[in-house]
């Protein structure tokens, strides 16, 4: 996307968080147009849906299958070299600095930029991948989880962040990885970081290393994205609390303990055990650090000498990704939710405007707004609710002197202010033509168990024990993203198709395709919803998937299971091209579980070790992917 793009343009694509970029066509046959809440009638060649593969069957496989009439192809695996000089993977010669300059582990969310116009769109663009964390056992051969060492750690640290590659497709429509290109490069666990927004600064954030508590060393744990309307990618911190260990020794009565507590810090030693080498990550010597971590960063992906920003506004809240659609004044509206079993949904209004071309004023959006968290109610209304410093149950006496506090416990602040705890809100995605929202609750085995307040069951989470999760449907009044009400339904109740307390938004169910936890989600040009899902090994013993389910018209809920990933993987970072034809898609811990001596996976190469890697998916008759016969070549 050019940066003077006009706002027009970008809402009549109906932004979205999977492909905000995309190009002219809008194959729909009804466009939302945020900015005056009216729906238009839009000619389009086919209705909605157009939907026309084969669903495949459950796999057990070794290898990703995708629907007949379509092709993978494996376009970047941990290790690929990306930056110039960049040494070619060895992974039992591995080392930081060259980990830095490869593609990292762990891909998550796939972002496309197109780098040319028009027609160009889609043959060459910069793709943003995001590397959520790693596994040492699968990296490192003997590896020690109660003694890391440096190397281990800093090779770790270069393998999180985010990477954006060049790539194109070539004159026989492969992709290809643009090897050495000045427009690759990698964010880190290393890289430099300024905090933004009223916790920036605070007391609280203030660290040996940094005292002002302004500049923190890298990005951990990101999951999605999305990218925002002014061209800049916004990257979201999700579990960051595992990368901290040691006791927390704080008094009794300081307010940071029960943050603590509350975000789940381990009290002991880390799963990853980065405290034993570094101070900054042992809680009880640098409780500090730990403020720095759980945000969305904004970086720019053209401009890496733009140093990227962690944005506090958004709240400290460990979430998947976010996000962007436009409110009708023209304010940036970000969705997202807090990836922990009875936690919140989240919205984000910037207070001004964003305005085409003006880049220094929209950088500075996203510091300025307003923070609400979603309260379902039983009868299908709903509200946002405020988290402002002031108001209600935040003040000084609650713990929120100010709203730098809000912002770095705004996970306790919306359950002060009664906002519905969920179970496990993963993506969330805005669909292109009717501006619903689609939230994935991937599962809560412990709703309506263990006492929690607010833990019971109610409407928005009515399955004890979700062991296979939900997706929610929620349309805000008047259809203005900047209101505070909105109306809400079940979507997919999801598991298997025979047991009763399963719903495939009314299709029937005998020929649905099985599926269960969702995670990732992104929304194809027809407005069919592409559901990633992260668990089904644990309940059915066959891999994680991914699958198309038209959301409107007469096939709404049928549920078509596209692709199958292998052993110890889930399927993250669904990204169409603007024009459709290529579907991106991340395959996340391929033979997690195992080690380097006892591999589960020798995905992609037939090798060890499995290798997480971003595979491009096409029709093998160009028509867009997943379409049928007759929808070839929009
Ligand atoms: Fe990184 Fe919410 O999965
Ligand atoms: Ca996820
Ligand atoms: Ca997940
Ligand atoms: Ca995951």
């Amino acid at each position: 996307m050019s940066h003077s793009e006009d706002f027009a343009a970008i809402l009549s694509r109906g932004l979205t968080r999977r492909d905000a970029l995309r190009g002219g066509f809008l194959g729909g046959l009804v466009l939302f147009l945020p900015w005056t809440g009216n729906k238009q009638q839009i000619p389009t060649p086919h209705g909605t849906g157009g939907l026309g593969f084969e669903p495949l069957a459950p796999s057990r496989e070794d290898r990703v299958l995708v629907a007949r009439g379509h092709a993978a192809q494996v376009l970047l695996r941990w290790g690929d070299p990306l930056l110039p000089g960049a040494p070619a993977f060895d992974p039992r010669r591995q080392s930081a600095a060259a980990q830095a300059m490869q593609f990292g582990y762990n891909c998550d969310y796939v972002g496309y930029i197109p780098l040319q116009p028009g027609g160009g769109a889609s043959q060459h663009g910069l793709l943003v991948v995001n590397h959520e964390y790693t596994i040492p056992e699968l990296m490192f051969e003997g590896y020690d989880s109660s003694r890391p060492t440096r190397e281990q750690v800093d090779i770790q640290l270069a393998a999180q962040g985010i990477s954006f590659v060049e790539v194109y497709s070539d004159v026989d429509d492969r992709w290809q990885v643009s090897r050495g290109s000045p427009r690759n490069w990698r964010v880190t666990g290393l890289t430099p970081i300024l905090m933004s927004g009223p916790a920036a600064g605070h007391p609280w954030m203030r660290t040996s290393a940094d005292p002002s508590g302004m500049r923190v060393q890298g990005t951990l744990a990101n999951c999605s994205a999305c990218v925002l309307p002014w061209g800049n990618v916004l990257s979201s911190e999700e579990n960051f609390h595992l990368y901290f260990g040691e006791s927390i020794d704080l008094p009794r009565n300081d307010s940071r303990r029960a943050h603590f507590m509350r975000y789940g810090f381990p009290d002991q030693a880390s799963q990853y055990g980065f405290e034993k080498v570094y101070d900054r990550f042992r809680i009880d010597r640098e409780p500090g650090e730990a403020y720095r971590f759980g945000y969305a960063v904004e970086v720019d992906p053209h401009d890496p000498s733009w140093t990227p920003r962690k944005r506090t506004a958004l709240g400290r809240i460990r979430s998947e990704g976010s996000t962007a659609t436009a409110t009708v004044t023209g304010q940036v509206a970000l969705y997202y939710g807090d990836d922990i079993m009875f936690e919140h949904v989240y919205k984000f209004i910037t207070r001004h405007a964003w305005r085409p071309g003006d880049r220094s004023h929209n950088r500075g959006l996203l510091d300025q707004g307003t923070l609400y968290a979603a309260r379902f109610h039983d009868d299908g209304r709903g509200e946002w609710l405020p988290l402002v410093a002031g108001q209600g149950p935040l003040v000084a006496a609650n713990g929120f002197p100010g709203q730098a506090e809000v912002c770095m416990n705004a996970v306790r602040a919306a359950t002060l202010m009664g906002a519905t705890r969920m179970d496990r809100p993963e993506d969330i995605v805005i669909h292109p033509h009717t501006g619903k929202v689609y939230i994935a609750l991937t599962k809560n085995p412990k709703r309506g168990e263990d006492g929690l307040p607010g833990g019971e069951l109610n409407a928005a989470n009515p399955r004890p024990a979700n062991k296979a999760g939900h997706v929610i449907e929620l349309e805000e009044d008047g259809g203005d993203h900047g209101g505070t009400r909105f109306r809400w339904r079940i979507f997919l109740l999801c598991g298997d198709p025979d047991d009763p307390d399963t719903y495939y938004g009314g299709f029937p169910k005998s020929r649905v395709s099985r599926m269960a936890c969702p995670d990732n989600m992104a929304f194809d040009l027809d407005g069919n919803l592409w559901i990633a899902t992260d668990g089904q090994s644990e309940l059915y013993g066959d891999h994680d998937a991914l699958y198309a389910v038209p959301t409107e018209g007469a096939e709404r809920g049928f549920a078509r299971r596209f692709l199958t990933g292998v052993p110890g993987c889930e399927i993250t970072g669904p990204c169409f091209s603007p024009d459709g034809t290529t579907l991106f898609v991340s395959v996340q811990h391929p033979g997690e579980g195992g080690t380097l001596s006892d591999p589960h996976s020798r995905w992609p190469d037939g090798d060890n070790p499995p290798r997480p890697s971003v595979l491009a998916i096409r029709a093998t008759d160009g028509r867009r992917v997943g379409m049928g016969a007759g929808t070839a070549r929009d």
